[in-house]
């Protein structure tokens, strides 16, 4: 299954019935059916469609982005060092711009077709493309912190910023009772334009 035999289009522009869609996760489900555009209205978020070009009313996929940034100030030493691998010069106590993939979801009738893998490949190339307006270094998912999706995000070249669960539950000020529902996970754009500096 190739993501370019699918018609690609922005939530609500066409209008696409989005009420069968089910990528097996409810809450997922609900945010594309009834919460997406509302988002996108706020300027918060926008919602691309895939649909199967034979048959565009279906929905085989949707996925939505953001922008957002690695907070780098508020990581300790180790994990800004791990984030900032690549970077050539130091550039001092600056956020950096990435792309947050908010949401994906691939409809279970086109699920395990590396539709998915495409999506994040599309994505990563396409705000790291001469034609992005803005300077966007990184990819970032806040993704479930289910061992599934871990693995399927690190074959997506996503890794998680904090190796140890513990400093990333630090990081995120939890309880000792409450737990880790996500994890935070980046992939380095530049890698697009160069060679890594390292070798
Ligand atoms: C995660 C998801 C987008 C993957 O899309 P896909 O097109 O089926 O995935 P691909 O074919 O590119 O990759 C398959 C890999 O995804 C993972 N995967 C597939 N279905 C999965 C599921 N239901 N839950 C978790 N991981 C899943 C597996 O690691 C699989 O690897 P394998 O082939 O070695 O078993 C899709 O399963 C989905 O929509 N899940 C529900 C929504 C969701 O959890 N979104 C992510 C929130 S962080």
């Amino acid at each position: 299954m190739n993501f370019f035999d699918f018609s690609f289009s922005t939530l609500g522009d066409p209008i696409r019935d989005l009420s069968a869609f089910d990528c097996g996760r409810k809450e997922i489900n609900k945010f594309f059916q009834k919460d997406a555009l509302d988002y996108q209205n706020e300027l918060f978020s926008k919602t691309y469609l895939l649909s199967p070009r034979n048959d565009l009313d279906k929905v085989a996929a949707a996925f939505t982005v953001a922008n957002a940034s690695i907070f780098t100030r508020m990581l300790p030493n180790s994990r800004q060092k791990k984030v900032s691998y690549e970077v050539r010069h130091s550039k001092g106590p600056i956020n950096y711009p990435a792309i947050l993939l908010g949401q994906i979801g691939v409809d279970t009738h086109f699920a395990g077709h590396k539709l998915g893998a495409q999506i994040i490949e599309f994505v990563a190339q396409w705000f790291s493309s001469q034609e992005n307006k803005s300077g966007c270094r990184y990819l970032i998912v806040e993704a479930y912190n289910e061992d599934r999706l871990l693995s399927f995000y690190a074959k997506c070249g996503l890794k998680p910023v904090f190796n140890d669960i513990e400093q990333e539950r630090i990081y995120r000020h939890l309880d000792d009772d409450k737990p880790l529902e996500t994890r935070l996970l980046y992939r380095d754009l530049i890698l697009f334009r160069r060679k890594s500096i390292r070798n």
